[in-house]
């Protein structure tokens, strides 16, 4: 990464040369005017100032009238503003995302084609992370001729709508809309479609002690998934079983035969099968909600049911099934 980094500055200073202009200069010139006059508040002297190598996430000015307006909405009108400016900005692993953008899709999940970036957001407000790491956003590549998606708080997704522009200090990359900031756990499942997981949590007093650790991943079990037959010793066994702890890990991070500890001191393993992304079993639906004391992926049930053990039958049977021609996930 920190050679990819030199070489990404080294190209960026032969593009840039002696037209080097600052960001406001350049976001004005190109249109990105709603965003430039959001960035020249007091609050966004900082980054103005930085003089960092930076991906500048720059909302075209349809998509910023549109973020502050729009659903995820309530939270974003009562953002900290300089939360939101520092939620803009990527560094310092710009130069592995300029190299690799053009490489094959395999998956829009995770694995290969994804990079997770971090920004220059610190706020103790939205960020509880292990010792200098700050938010991340995860950047994933499309299938042929579609450009990159990122993803950030609250399941929110926003489209890359163009390329890279250089300035001074970095890149500029059109993007949708403003990124959305990570929030706790427990208020990001509801906007995951993940109520009853979230309602499990609560009943088995798990909530309290995952929002405030530091540094994990939930794998979040459809809703559909979570037994209501089980004793609430077990379901809570199950739920920390769902646990990664230590560490946020995002779907780029996730390589074929990965493993991960749990809450509940067991492993996971990582499955990558091209398309699919499996973590101990569990099929990954949708990856990289990011929280701010981590991430979320939601998957296609919950790993170890630990009352019935299947019969030989329904284990063979099962063999037979792989889990994206299951009917309820059509
Ligand atoms: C960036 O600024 C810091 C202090 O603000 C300074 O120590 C450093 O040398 C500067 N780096 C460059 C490349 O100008
Ligand atoms: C916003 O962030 C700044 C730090 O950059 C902090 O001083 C301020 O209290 C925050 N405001 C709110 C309303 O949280
Ligand atoms: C995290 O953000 C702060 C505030 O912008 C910045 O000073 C710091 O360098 C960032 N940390 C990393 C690892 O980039």
């Amino acid at each position: 990464m920190a050679v990819n980094f030199k070489l990404f500055t080294l190209l960026s200073l032969f593009t840039i040369g002696s037209l080097a202009q600052s960001l406001l200069t350049v976001l004005r010139q190109e249109g990105f005017t709603e965003f430039a006059a959001f960035l020249e508040q007091p609050e966004g002297q900082n980054v103005l100032r930085s003089n960092r190598s930076l991906i500048v996430y720059a909302p075209t000015n349809a998509g910023f009238l549109r973020s502050r307006k729009s659903a995820t909405v309530l939270t974003r009108e009562i953002d900290n503003r300089t939360a939101a400016i520092e939620y803009q900005m990527g560094v310092d692993s710009g130069g592995d995302i300029l190299i690799k953008r053009h490489e094959p899709v395999c998956s829009t999940v995770g694995g290969p084609g994804a990079e997770d970036l971090m920004t220059l957001l610190d706020e103790p407000e939205f960020v509880n992370l292990p010792l200098g790491q700050n938010a991340s956003i995860v950047q994933k590549n499309m299938p042929k001729g579609v450009l990159p998606v990122v993803h950030s708080g609250l399941g929110d997704v926003v489209k890359v709508t163009g390329l890279d522009i250089p300035y001074d200090h970095g890149l500029i990359r059109p993007v949708s809309g403003l990124f959305t900031l990570p929030r706790l756990l427990s208020i990001t499942l509801p906007f995951l479609g993940a109520d009853k997981t979230l309602s499990a949590l609560r009943r088995t007093g798990l909530i309290k002690d995952l929002d405030a650790r530091t540094g994990i991943t939930f794998l979040a079990p459809d809703d559909r998934s979570i037994p209501s037959d089980v004793s609430e010793n077990m379901l809570a066994e199950i739920l920390r079983r769902h646990v990664i702890v230590g560490l946020p890990v995002f779907t780029s991070d996730l390589k074929h035969g990965d493993t991960y500890k749990t809450l509940a001191g067991t492993t996971v393993t990582v499955t990558v099968q091209c398309a699919d992304v499996f973590i101990g079993g569990a099929r990954i639906l949708a990856g990289d909600a990011i929280i701010k004391n981590g991430v979320v992926h939601t998957v296609d049930k919950v790993r170890y049911q630990l009352r019935q053990k299947p019969t030989p039958m329904l284990k063979f049977l099962s063999s037979w099934m792989h889990p994206s021609f299951s009917p309820q996930h059509k």
